[in-house]
Parts: structure tokens; sequence; C-alpha cells
């Protein structure tokens, strides 16, 4: 048995208004039973988050957000600090998801940064990492991870990295569909862990949580959910419909 936490995340993307969020987290609510070990966080839209952490605040249910910046505060117009998700009382920041790498060409070197301020600021970081099918197809997916995870954790020591959740979502697999075999994700999830010892140690990769994210659906989990280094899922598509509560229920 490990000592690791079972995470099911939803990352909403840009989804569901105000209105739309509160009408849905209440139903979670009701009907999403966590454990000790099995955690459920939702990362709604910046908009909703403040609506959702009330309403998910009776439940063992938390609150992620999907992006943050890495400063304080300042002229950095349309940006969003760490500081003010967490006084509203969000827990986790997603980084570095691949929407953010390829769409808003966010860089490594930035993804580090926001991950430092997540961590200094006492938030927990879900970075996400994969490899596009090109690099795939080349053969180059473990470069690309290697190269996403040291980046993102440069500069960081045990101690302060200690909380990481990695994500591994391969772009092929995300909302395509194309969910990838049970043998393929385990064998990234097991480097990402060997990787993690070289970086640090042994412990602190028997204890990190990676998940697996693309194209999750309560038909295609249970086999990569069997898997000896896959901790859970970060869903997109099926954490906006009762297939998150569905999905929720077979974890458990
Ligand atoms: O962050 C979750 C994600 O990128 C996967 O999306 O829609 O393929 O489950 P989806």
């Amino acid at each position: 048995l490990n000592e690791r936490k079972f995470i099911l995340a939803g990352n909403w993307k840009m989804n569901k208004t105000n209105t739309e969020a509160a009408e849905f987290v209440s139903k979670l609510v009701g009907q999403i039973k966590t454990e000790d070990k099995f955690e459920v966080i939702v990362c709604p839209p910046f908009t909703a988050l403040e609506k959702v952490r009330d309403i998910t605040s009776s439940s063992n249910i938390k609150v992620g957000a999907q992006n943050a910046y890495y400063e304080d505060k300042g002229a950095y117009t349309g940006e969003i600090s760490v500081n003010m998700l967490r006084d509203i009382g969000v827990e986790y920041v997603i980084l570095g998801h691949s929407e953010r790498r390829h769409i808003f060409q966010e860089s490594d070197e930035l993804i580090n940064k926001k991950l430092k301020k997540v961590i200094s600021s006492g938030l927990t970081p879900i970075l996400c990492v994969g490899e596009q099918l090109e690099e795939r197809e080349k053969g180059l997916t473990f470069n690309v991870v290697e190269r996403q995870i040291k980046e993102a954790l440069y500069g960081l020591t045990e101690e302060e990295a200690k909380t990481i959740i990695i994500a591994y979502e391969p772009v092929w697999a995300i909302g395509t569909g194309k969910v990838a075999t049970p043998n393929q994700a385990q064998e990234v999830h097991k480097f990402i862990r060997d990787l993690l010892k070289d970086i640090f140690n042994e412990e602190f990769a028997k204890k990190t949580t990676i998940l697996y994210g693309g194209s999750i659906k309560p038909n295609n989990y249970l086999g990569l959910f069997g898997k000896p280094d896959i901790d859970g899922g970060l869903v997109g598509g099926a954490s906006l419909t009762e297939d998150f509560v569905e999905l929720a229920n077979i974890m458990k």
C-alpha cells in the first residue's frame, strides 16, 4: 500500500458562468463523498471560485484555480495573484496546463516562477506536463517530460517542492477522446517517479501524487487507475457533467 493521496480533480477550463457553476457544484456536494485518502478538487474559472468555495465549504470538496501570476500586485492587466486566490479560500492552483503552454505561449521559465510563488504562498500546485503528438511520434516523450519537470522545479529544495502534485497530460489525449492506454500512461508515470528520485530522493518520489489527464471518462478509467504509479486523474470534459459524480464514486 502506498502513502499517497488518491485525487480526482476537475479542470472546468473556460466553462460555466457563476450561476451555472453554483447550480452544478451544489449537486456535487450532495452526491460526492470523499474520504481521508481520497480527495476531490474542482477548478472552476476565476469568476466562479468564490461562489464555489462557499458552496463546497460544508463538504470535503476542495477548490483550485486554473492559473495564477507570480507577482503579488501591480500593473499586470488581466492577471490574478496567488494572494487573491488564497484570500478567497482557494487551496490548489493548476500550473503549466498544455493550453497555457501552447495557446498562451507560457514558457518553462514562467511556469517555474509561478510554481515558486504558489509554493511559497502555501497553496498546492498541480503541475501539468505532457508531450505533443509529434513529439511522441519522434520518440521524444521522455525528453519533453523531463525538461518540463526539471525546469519547473529549478531552484526549489526538496522541502519546498514536497507539496507538489504532478499531472501527466499527453497533449494528443486532451479533449480528443483518444485516451492513453493504461500501459502508455503507466510508463510515463514511472518515468516521472524515477526522475523525482534522481532530482530529490526515493522518499520524495514515493510520496508524490501523479495524476493522469486526457479524455478520462467513466468507461475508460478503471484500467488507468489500477496502475501502480497512477494516483488519480485530472479531468476536463467529464468534470462538467454527471460523469464527474460517477468517476468519484468508482474511484472511492
Ligand atoms: O486538465 C484536464 C484536461 O486537459 C483533460 O481534458 O477533456 O481530455 O478530459 P479532457
